[in-house]
């Protein structure tokens, strides 16, 4: 579709009316905002809110009802999900069962969106190198199958594969979920760190709101498929933008 010039000259994600249904139910509903380039964006809400739809829309993977989605001034409504410059990391597992972790001479999970670009086996084994040292993916699990994961190295390869391809949009669905304490803090700064250096925009869907507060320029808080708030994380806590915003902030513990 044409795309007007208003929106044309903006950088950064902005997601005008973004409306997905599933029969009676509203998942994402008029969803309209701006992200900015580089900018780190939490997801908060409670569960079945529309955060996990809402990431889907824009990797491509569910189709809009209505509404439409722009990537630095460009309608993306009509691109493939392979076209769209969005690495998503799945809340739940979803790694490619029959490949293994790593395989140079083949396609693997952590190969094979560098494979499928036809990048040179040196740049790969480098680049997945580089992933499996920061995410702290061990060697040994390298030659292994999905099948043979515990749920949080699973999760971990899922980070190294979307982290594989430089993205311009990474979005990550409660990506820590099944990783223990201590190691997580590690991931977490990781991730800011992946996030400043490839200057990426970062939508980060999280029910750990501290985390999600810390890592955050800003926190939209969604409810029922809208967002209710989209703030600075200090700013929610000083103006909650209603009652929910208030109470859901009141549920943990800074
Ligand atoms: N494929 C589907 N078919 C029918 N309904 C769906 C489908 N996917 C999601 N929904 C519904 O859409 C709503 C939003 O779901 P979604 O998975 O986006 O929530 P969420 O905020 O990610 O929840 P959670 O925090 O539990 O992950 C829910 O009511 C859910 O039941
Ligand atoms: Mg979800």
């Amino acid at each position: 579709m044409d795309t007007p010039t208003h929106i044309s000259a903006q950088k950064g994600l902005f997601l005008h009316q973004v409306t997905k249904r599933y029969d009676s139910i509203v998942a994402v509903d008029h969803v309209s905002m701006l992200i900015n380039d580089r900018e780190f964006l939490a997801i908060v809400g409670p569960t079945g809110c529309g955060k996990t739809t809402l990431l889907r829309l824009i990797a491509g993977t569910e189709k809009m009802d209505f509404g439409h989605i722009y990537f630095q001034g460009k309608c993306i409504d009509d691109e493939k999900p392979a076209d769209r410059k969005v690495r998503m990391v799945f809340q739940e597992d979803a790694l490619w069962p029959h490949m293994r972790v790593f395989q140079i001479d083949y396609y693997s999970n952590l190969s094979f969106g560098m494979r499928i670009r036809k990048q040179m086996p040196a740049r790969i084994a480098e680049a997945v190198n580089i992933v499996t040292n920061r995410l702290g993916i061990e060697k040994k699990l390298l030659p292994r199958k999905p099948d043979k994961l515990s749920a949080g190295q699973k999760q971990l390869v899922g980070i190294g594969r979307a982290m594989t391809i430089i993205p311009g949009i990474f979005l990550l669905d409660e990506p820590l979920a099944h990783i223990d304490p201590q190691h997580r803090l590690t991931l977490r700064r990781e991730l800011k760190d992946y996030h400043d250096k490839m200057e990426t925009i970062t939508l980060y869907v999280s029910h750990n709101l501290p985390e999600a507060f810390s890592l955050a320029d800003r926190v939209a808080i969604m409810q029922e498929g809208k967002i209710i708030q989209i703030d600075p994380p200090a700013r929610i806590f000083s103006n909650p933008a209603n009652d929910f915003v208030k109470d859901f902030i009141q549920c943990f513990e800074m």
